[in-house]
């Protein structure tokens, strides 16, 4: 068996309640005869869909995970949603630092280490999203952009963590209905970068961070993405959002990786 892989979808601020749960049923009982060794599948709907997506799904089959997180436990922080609030729900896995957190609403990577480091803290997994901008790529600084967003998205994370710690390398211009999909050329150089910082950050732990690639991803790139080293996974927004297709994606990706993995 070759490495485990990483699938995984945002429904951003779509599907509601009954939606997602229809959802994310349809997904366990398509993907059901896929081994969890595997692969590692994970959902991040709404908040407001979470206490039903958590008590009507088996979650054995999938991961559910919350869109974002404020870093304190309670207090004057109107609108916000604290980590005991997550794990009253169960929930055990967050997303920090999406492209729509960062450039729509504001979020620094300051923000967003307080985040990352209350979530380990409080025993969740943290997913941290990183990507550069068209304009910081036009630059070439892509690189740098995506090293500083890790070396302040982790600064003073204790190595202990790192089997708790997801990466998803999600370039801003990649993102979205406008998006334009990274080629597996490119994905896979920054990838190496993300490697390589992430061993920087943390020493050998960081070798057993995953790195996930997200923007765009569809069926007619994802099997070419998947079999690019140091890609452990994708994040998939769009293509994703009907379970059949996610489903077919992700068997198509699997296909793809252990041909690849046969042939090395
Ligand atoms: P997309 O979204 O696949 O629809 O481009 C990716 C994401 O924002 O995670």
């Amino acid at each position: 068996m070759g490495k485990k892989l990483y699938f995984g979808s945002n429904l951003k601020m779509y599907k509601g309640i009954s939606d997602t749960v229809d959802y994310l049923n349809k997904l366990v009982s398509n993907t059901k005869d896929i081994s969890r060794d595997e692969i590692e599948l994970f959902i991040i709907p709404s908040y407001t869909t979470l206490q039903s997506a958590t008590e009507k799904v088996d979650r054995e089959f999938v991961r559910i995970g919350a869109q974002n997180m404020c870093w304190e436990e309670q207090g004057q922080f109107t609108g916000e949603i604290s980590p005991l609030m997550l794990k009253e729900l169960g929930i055990d896995l967050v997303m920090i630092g999406h492209s729509e957190r960062r450039h729509v609403f504001g979020e620094s990577d300051i923000e967003e280490n307080k985040k990352v480091k209350s979530a380990l803290e409080h025993g969740m997994t943290a997913l941290l999203c990183i990507g550069e901008t068209a304009e910081q790529k036009e630059y070439g600084i892509s690189a740098e952009v995506l090293r500083s967003q890790l070396k302040i998205g982790f600064h003073d994370v204790d190595p202990k963590y790192a089997d708790k710690i997801w990466v998803a390398y999600e370039p801003v211009w990649s993102i979205g209905v406008n998006g334009t999909p990274a080629s597996p050329e490119y994905a896979a150089e920054m990838h190496e970068v993300i490697h390589m910082a992430l061993r920087e950050i943390f020493g050998e732990a960081g070798d057993k961070i995953p790195a996930l690639y997200g923007g765009s991803v569809n069926p007619g790139n994802a099997d070419a993405l998947i079999v690019q080293p140091g890609i452990d996974g994708l994040f998939t927004g769009r293509a994703a959002w009907d379970a059949d297709k996610f489903d077919a994606l992700i068997r198509s990706a699997m296909e793809s990786a252990k041909k690849c993995a046969d042939k090395a």
